[in-house]
């Protein structure tokens, strides 16, 4: 079955006995037993939920994964990964990561020994060279949040294959329509599903997949652990969501390209990131590991002071944090999501004042630059 096939099904006539085409929301926290020592499956919501069980199930098909588990958001689902290492472990991070992804290890983690190196991933020698007799795994997005580089899964699961390192991959902005690392050799997905998957701006949930049955058992014993589950409401929410995926994803790849060409055009704009344009340096690798480009664009302007007006002029576009659902929104990284990273660091990576990220959405392409046009000429 093709994967735009799969995901429209997703969900569908899981429950036998009513014949519900939709998966039911079980609203319950506990399940009584049939009699001593049995169970019907499900014991209490915290181990497992028949709703997040349908959902943790469709997104380990859809990566093509042994196991699949659904947590409360992106970050709670990072974390459980991230409590697979010991003190005095050490991971390699891809550098321009999700700023969220920075504050976890920097704040939370370091706390507990956890030893992190940021590095340019695309620079495979650099990722070689961060690696010592300590490391456990790497951790790439790709493409990098906000700058838009491609990381080249398959290279980064040769070198750390070599050594038995586990390779996680946050899919967060292409998700398995467009890319399955797991295909590619990766260990683990995870995912901010607030995003793409679930679409539409409205539910705050994470995923995480693994490759394995033997790693999937691990993260199960770490979701019941720790507890850091999506309830059944918000499960729901986010099956419905990825029934849509497909047309979606379509849709923010054409209007993403489209503006993306529009914006180089523009005498304001310095630079724009995007692998779907010609001489991006990431787009052959992007080409060969994804079936599109996705709907996330960055851009700097020539000068920052450009930068507030732009964001108080767009009216269509709306200026808040997040990506991936249905409306565009326009993020400054420098001071939103990527505001815990120090500033010489922000710097050196190129998330400087002038930097803009756009979540294109699915509007009408002529009324997204519509809105552009008329912020660049009232900047
Ligand atoms: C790439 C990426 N990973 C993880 C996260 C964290 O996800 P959440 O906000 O659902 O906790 C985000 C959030 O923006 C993200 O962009």
């Amino acid at each position: 079955m093709k994967i735009g096939t799969q995901l429209v099904q997703v969900g569908v006539g899981t429950d036998a006995k009513t014949g519900a085409l939709t998966t039911p929301i079980y609203q319950s926290a506990s399940f009584r037993h049939p009699a001593l020592g049995q169970s019907t499956g499900f014991d209490y919501s915290r181990t497992q939920n028949p709703t997040r069980k349908v959902l943790e199930e469709a997104i380990a098909a859809l990566e093509g994964g042994s196991d699949g588990f659904a947590f409360a958001s992106g970050m709670a689902a990072i974390t459980a990964v991230l409590m697979l290492f010991k003190t005095g472990d050490h991971i390699v991070v891809v550098e321009d990561c999700y700023g969220g992804t920075y504050r976890v290890l920097d704040k939370v983690f370091a706390n507990f020994g956890l030893q992190v190196s940021f590095v340019d991933a695309t620079c495979l020698a650099d990722v070689e060279k961060s690696l010592t007799p300590s490391t456990r795994c790497v951790l790439i997005e790709t493409p990098t949040n906000p700058l838009m580089k491609i990381v080249d899964i398959r290279a980064i699961v040769d070198i750390a294959k070599q050594k038995e390192l586990y390779v996680v991959v946050d899919n967060t902005f292409l998700t398995p329509y467009l890319q399955r690392p797991l295909e590619l050799g990766a260990d683990i997905v995870v995912h901010s599903a607030t995003k793409y998957l679930a679409g539409h701006n409205d539910v705050i949930c994470g995923l995480v997949v693994s490759r394995e049955k033997q790693l999937g058992e691990r993260i199960r014993f770490i979701q019941n652990s720790t507890g850091g589950i999506l309830g059944p409401n918000d499960s729901w929410l986010l099956l419905r969501g990825i029934k849509t995926l497909a047309v979606r994803m379509d849709k923010h790849c054409r209007n993403a390209q489209l503006l993306a060409e529009w914006l180089q055009r523009q005498e304001q704009v310095a630079a724009v990131y995007y692998p779907g344009l010609p001489g991006h340096p990431g787009k052959q690798i992007q080409e060969r590991q994804a079936a599109g480009h996705g709907g996330m664009l960055s851009f700097t302007v020539h000068n920052p002071s450009l930068v507030p007006h732009i964001l108080k002029q767009v009216k269509l576009l709306q200026f808040a944090e997040s990506l991936g659902g249905v409306e565009s929104l326009i993020t400054f990284p420098a001071a939103q999501t990527h505001a815990d990273i120090p500033p010489e660091e922000r710097m050196r990576l190129g998330i400087t004042d002038c930097l803009l990220r756009v979540s294109v959405g699915i509007e009408d392409i002529d009324d997204i630059i519509t809105d552009f046009n008329q912020a660049f000429a009232n900047a």
